[in-house]
């Protein structure tokens, strides 16, 4: 890797317990593995607390606050209130990461919708951008998010796993379309077609880590300089250099947050 090639990582949870025996060794690494800035997303009241304290700790981290499907469980408007408190620091970037997974369905359904619905208000509310976390929900995603569009409204698919079709009615929506480790797997055909249809003006990468970690380190713990690999990934299959998908993934990054 050109050592003055630069990324940035969409997506990152580098407050996850995973990361706690080597975090801070771990995040003063970054710089040299030529990662600009990683934005923390939180996924509920405690990870979105921590997702600040880290910005603030951190020149090059960044935070969302909000709350994933799975704990919408537990949301109530107090929450809400001390996401829209936390929102007023100026490293938060954003309200995330929210949505619907109907693959674990650890919320039901009803209530993640109500709360993918108020967080999405809220953004509007605060003219903020928002990260959103679809699995298997596509459907209902693109549903909700047209019900309850507005102007300037704008953000990420984060980790996007639907189709090349769905990609565009969400770009159309002011949204850009962020690639994770799965598009390195061997039998993702369907985010790899996405790398190769969506134009690179409306990409972003991301790790998701710890999660879903790339080739060829599947297995093993992800962490922000493998989002590299993802960049690698999307370079080979538009036959463009990896410069070129570092630049203009910075660019629009930079587009969406006015940094
Ligand atoms: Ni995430």
């Amino acid at each position: 890797m050109e050592n003055n090639i630069k990324f940035i990582d969409s997506h990152v949870h580098l407050d996850d317990e995973r990361f706690d025996d080597d975090r801070e060794q771990l995040i003063k690494s970054l710089k040299e593995n030529n990662i600009e800035l990683v934005l923390n997303a939180g996924a509920d009241l405690k990870t979105s607390i921590n997702s600040v304290e880290l910005a603030e700790k951190y020149d090059f981290i960044y935070a969302a606050v909000g709350c994933h499907p799975h704990d919408t469980k537990y949301m109530n408007d107090d929450t809400m209130n001390i996401f829209r408190d936390l929102s007023k620091n100026k490293k938060v970037l954003a309200i995330g990461e929210i949505g619907l997974d109907y693959y674990y369905d650890n919320s039901d359904r009803e209530t993640q919708k109500k709360w993918f619905r108020e967080q999405i208000r809220l953004a509007k509310e605060l003219d903020m951008p928002y990260i959103v976390h679809d699995r298997d929900a596509h459907e209902d995603i693109l549903r909700i998010m047209k019900e309850e569009h507005y102007d300037g409204s704008r953000g990420i698919l984060h980790c996007f796993s639907s189709s090349v079709e769905m990609a565009i009615e969400f770009i159309k929506l002011g949204f850009y379309i962020s690639l994770g480790g799965p598009v390195t797997f061997k039998k993702a055909k369907i985010p790899k077609l996405v790398a190769k249809e969506i134009p690179l003006s409306n990409l972003l990468i991301e790790t998701d880590c710890p999660y879903l970690t790339p080739e060829p380190f599947r297995g093993k713990r992800n962490n922000p300089s493998l989002v590299s690999y993802v960049a690698e990934e999307i370079a080979l299959i538009k036959d463009i250099p990896v410069e070129k998908v570092a630049e203009q993934t910075t660019i629009n990054f930079k587009k969406l947050f006015n940094l």
